[in-house]
């Protein structure tokens, strides 16, 4: 079954163009702010108004008069200059409880009609480099939105855009084959990074090799070399470190619950050989020209602070091809073989004017056509408590896994403090839901285009809008089941026989409203990438669970009230439990 919002969106529209006299009226309907005013205001009254240079009123009047919504909505108001105010009925309302009640898998929330193929750009690390902190948004933003739309429909194809090609291997390479020597002498035991740590070491003695070490740099250059004419020692050790490196990434997908695969790497490797006809192909369009010995391209609408053109540099003097090369060929690879409709990009917000000049190559390429959808996803970045990124004492930036093990730490102390009685083991099963968890849902319950203060104190805290209070929300709501069999309540056996519902009290009737929106928000969160309109949503059910708990006794309640409210309980718990576990890839626990 459809959407309310979405039915009454049709229905207003439909009404208002045969009112107009015009095809594409929008009645732009959405949820009212204040309870009082009813459920939906339909907000597209005043610019048809204007458009047609008559009062919004009576417009509203004309609307209101031809419209039908008897069968979902009490008679609309018309408020103030030409809204529109709309409440549903009691009967649309419980039909459509029952109904998401009974779709154990969807919650009555039907797939779009329309599914396209999506490519998903996410996470991208950098090879023999640690994630830091910078890596979790858009890993984590970009599974949300994987999880969405697939929820959706859409078919998802996840890219993992690594940083595994470029010069800087040269050095890296060199640096194992010198550990390899002086493995073979017995002079160093570790000859590529396993450990975490090690990598940072590793990375930064090879720099430091080269930056000194005049022998060094030229096996580095001589590395590179060898990487590109595919030389096979070379490759060897390249693919070795590769292959390490990858493993700690693996690792923290796991912790964070991210669903990307080995299979979905994609990384700037991949593209290597389709780089020299990118670059002719440009040329062969004369879209490309040569400035100062480099091969750009200028695309319309790009200028710098001066007013100069503003060059997409495809490929450097020295041959080397560059980061936007790269993503030409993802662009030209993911239309033409993945068949994608759709690709977004899930980066931080400084990496626009290169996706945009990209984008702009890709359309006038032809490699992107119209049709074809390029949305860059971007976020603000995680700052520290004096509003500078967030950095370690030494100014490094923080790892991401010392991040994620503080985390789970400092939720141990708070079960432990919380739940004593448990077992060591409950508790770091609960400890990992509710640390990870945090992490996540902080992140995601901010707007993701601002920056955001990272605290773990606020992000741990049982009140707000947090992970632990939601996951604590589906813990009481499973402590209720618990307790029932000590009161004799067969639960399974009382839902099992709701046919109707009796919701009589304004703290069902709000819980009950909010649980047949839940489809909404994903809508929403969906089309505008906005992981925080789930966040916002689950916060809002949680307190409309909370209030209707705190009013409404469930298993001590009437014999005629109590179906009802042990449906509105269940439907609450599996409703936090999908936005959670499905959506956001949060774990929710049976206690806390
Ligand atoms: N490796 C890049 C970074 O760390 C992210 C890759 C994003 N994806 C892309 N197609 N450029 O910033």
């Amino acid at each position: 079954m459809k959407l309310a919002i979405d039915i009454l969106e049709e229905r207003i529209s439909d009404v208002m163009a045969s009112v107009a006299g015009r095809e594409g009226c929008a009645a732009i309907v959405r949820p009212t702010t204040d309870a009082k005013f009813g459920d939906y205001q339909v907000n597209g009254i005043m610019s048809l108004a204007k458009e047609l240079k008559t009062n919004p009123r009576k417009l509203a009047e004309q609307v209101v008069e031809k419209l039908d919504l008897s069968d979902i909505c009490d008679k609309p108001e018309i408020a103030g200059p030409g809204f529109i105010n709309l409440r549903l009925k009691t009967e649309y309302l419980t039909a459509r409880l029952l109904e998401v009640n009974a779709d154990a898998v969807r919650l009555g929330i039907e797939e779009i009609s329309k599914p396209e193929t999506v490519v998903v750009d996410f996470s991208g690390p950098n090879i023999a480099k640690q994630m830091h902190v910078g890596h979790l948004r858009s890993t984590i933003i970009g599974d949300c939105i994987c999880r969405t739309l697939e929820f959706l429909g859409h078919k998802v194809i996840r890219q993992n855009h690594i940083g595994d090609w470029g010069t800087q291997f040269g050095m890296l390479i060199a640096n194992i084959e010198r550990r390899s020597h002086q493995a073979l002498q017995g002079k160093t035991i570790g000859v590529i990074p396993v450990h975490l740590a090690e990598f940072e070491d590793f990375y930064r003695e090879a720099k430091q090799l080269f930056d000194t070490d005049e022998n060094f740099a030229e096996r580095s250059r001589a590395a590179v070399v060898g990487l590109h004419s595919g030389d096979q020692a070379w490759i060897g050790r390249w693919r070795a470190l590769v292959t390490q490196s990858e493993k700690h990434y693996q690792y923290l997908y796991q912790c964070l619950g991210v669903k990307l695969i080995h299979d979905d790497i994609r990384g700037e490797s991949f593209y290597k050989d389709k780089l020299a006809d990118i670059v002719k192909a440009l040329q062969k369009d004369g879209l490309a020209e040569e400035s100062d010995g480099a091969i750009c391209v200028f695309s319309e609408g790009f200028k710098n602070k001066e007013g100069e053109r503003l060059p997409l540099i495809v490929q450097k003097s020295d041959g080397a091809y560059l980061y936007a090369t790269t993503d030409l060929a993802a662009i030209r690879y993911r239309v033409g073989e993945l068949k994608a409709d759709r690709i977004i990009y899930v980066t931080d917000a400084r990496q626009s004017l290169h996706f945009e000049m990209v984008f702009a190559v890709a359309r006038k390429a032809g490699w992107a056509k119209d049709n074809i959808d390029l949305v860059h996803v971007t976020f603000g970045s995680v700052l520290g408590e004096n509003g500078k990124p967030l950095k370690t004492r030494s100014g490094e930036n923080v790892k991401l896994k010392e991040l994620l093990d503080e985390a789970v730490q400092r939720a141990n102390a708070v079960v432990k403090e919380k739940n004593p009685e448990l077992s060591e083991e409950e508790k770091e099963i609960i400890a990992k839901a509710v640390g990870i968890g945090a992490v996540k849902y902080a992140d995601y319950s901010n707007n993701r285009t601002s920056d955001y203060v990272f605290n773990f104190d606020r992000m741990l805290a049982m009140d707000g809008n947090t992970a632990p209070y939601m996951q604590y929300a589906y813990a009481r709501i499973k402590s209720i089941e618990r307790k029932s069999e000590s009161k004799d309540v067969n639960i399974e056996t009382e839902l099992a026989g709701v046919k109707e519902l009796n919701l009589s009290e304004p703290a069902e009737v709000d819980l009950a409203k909010c649980l047949i929106r839940y489809g909404e928000a994903i809508e929403a969160a969906a089309s505008d990438y906005r992981p925080n309109y789930l966040t916002s949503y689950l916060y809002e059910l949680a307190q409309k669970f909370s209030v209707f708990y705190t009013n409404c006794p469930v298993l001590k309640a009437e014999s005629d009230k109590r179906p009802t409210r042990l449906l509105l309980c269940d439907l609450t718990r599996r409703t936090i439990k999908h936005g959670l576990s499905k959506l956001l890839g949060i774990e929710v626990v049976e206690q806390m």
